[in-house]
């Protein structure tokens, strides 16, 4: 008799977004752009941003984790582990993964961050599934969540109009049936790295007067170069996982994509040959929250999803990395 394999499922999700709103309207007043050309060229009306003073990442992530507790009725202290997907850390150690597990009572999770940018719940959901399939791990909660207004010039108008603060964490379990975690490809070229980055507050450029004055504690991207690859590596990876899982776009019931640029999200819905009404988009409300997207789409659209509905998540982001997942989705609510 053969053994089938474990796999892992997402059993709950809960999103957390800050209650303050920045408009396209209120960016007009900050910098030389119009809500006609955001809107156009990202397809972003408005974003969400953390004010006040000591508030970082980990407050997002405790939200979304606390609301994920409450909703499936878990006690914290079951909870295995704790990894957290962000590029916006509390602090460089200790991670963030161990503060929200501090402030969540997780007493008997460790934890870790993984830093992948805007790819970065991908790489930490297939990651957090491997605990899960190995057997050895019952519960695991994956958070991705993004201070992104931390990073941002707002006086600099290429960067502020795209980016938005919030998250979203899962609850991994095993798999009761043949729903879950099906399949993932992760990719990175950090040949790229140069082209979306934070230049300063490392090891190579440790904070100073200097790189505060050059402001390189704030995001570098050049758009173009960087919206040429995530169109053709997103598109690309979402097609190969179709092809790898012998899925035609009528298998798929949603593209779960990363928000980063309505035109990036159409590019691959195309290529994977799959109309509109299958292709979630939550980016007009929040915008770019690099690692909280994905989390954020799954929550905001939790109610439409049935058990066993094929779902493909996509990303692209800083590293550059990009990755897919198909999943099968495990619970009507
Ligand atoms: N308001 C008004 N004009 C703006 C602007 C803004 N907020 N930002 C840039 N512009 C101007 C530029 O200065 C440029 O002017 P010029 O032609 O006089 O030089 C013009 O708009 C076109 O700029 P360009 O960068 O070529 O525009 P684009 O069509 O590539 O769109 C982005 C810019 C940033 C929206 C787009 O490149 C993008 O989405 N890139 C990917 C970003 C991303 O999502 N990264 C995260 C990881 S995936």
């Amino acid at each position: 008799m053969t053994s089938k394999k474990l796999k892992a499922s997402i059993t709950g999700v809960h999103g957390y977004v800050p209650d303050y709103i920045l408009t396209n309207r209120e960016l007009e007043t900050l910098v030389d752009t119009t809500d006609e050309w955001i809107v156009t060229r990202t397809g972003i009306k408005e974003r969400r941003i953390l004010k006040g003073d000591m508030k970082g990442t980990s407050i997002l992530g405790v939200e979304c984790v606390k609301g994920l507790l409450n909703k499936t009725d878990t006690d914290p202290k079951e909870i295995d582990l704790i990894i957290c997907a962000t590029v916006t850390p509390d602090m460089l150690f200790p991670s963030t993964s161990n503060l929200i597990a501090d402030r969540v009572g997780a007493s008997n999770s460790y934890g870790f961050d993984i830093s992948a940018a805007c790819s970065g719940f991908i790489y930490a959901l297939a990651t957090g599934s491997q605990f899960i399939e190995a057997g050895t791990h019952k519960k695991v909660i994956v958070v991705g969540a993004d201070k992104m207004s931390s990073i941002i010039d707002y006086e600099e108008r290429k960067n502020c109009v795209l980016f938005g603060d919030g998250g979203g964490a899962v609850l991994l379990e095993p798999s009761e049936d043949e729903n879950g975690i099906q399949d993932y490809l992760l990719k990175s070229d950090g040949s790229g790295g140069d082209m979306l980055c934070l230049k300063a507050g490392g090891s190579l450029k440790p904070a100073s007067i200097e790189t505060i004055k050059n402001k390189e504690h704030y995001i570098y991207q050049e758009g173009s170069s960087v919206f040429k690859f995530a169109v053709t590596n997103m598109a690309d990876i979402s097609e190969e996982i179709m092809n790898n899982n012998n899925l035609s776009s009528d298998d798929v019931a949603y593209l779960v994509p990363h928000q980063a640029n309505k035109r990036i999200i159409d590019a691959t819905a195309k290529r994977m040959g799959i109309g509109p009404e299958k292709v979630l988009l939550n980016i007009e409300k929040y915008g770019n929250t690099t690692a909280g997207t994905i989390p954020l789409c799954l929550w905001d659209f939790e109610n439409k999803f049935k058990k066993g509905d094929n779902l493909i998540l996509a990303a692209f982001g800083g590293g550059f990395t990009w990755g897919s997942l198909y999943l099968k989705w495990s619970y009507n609510n």
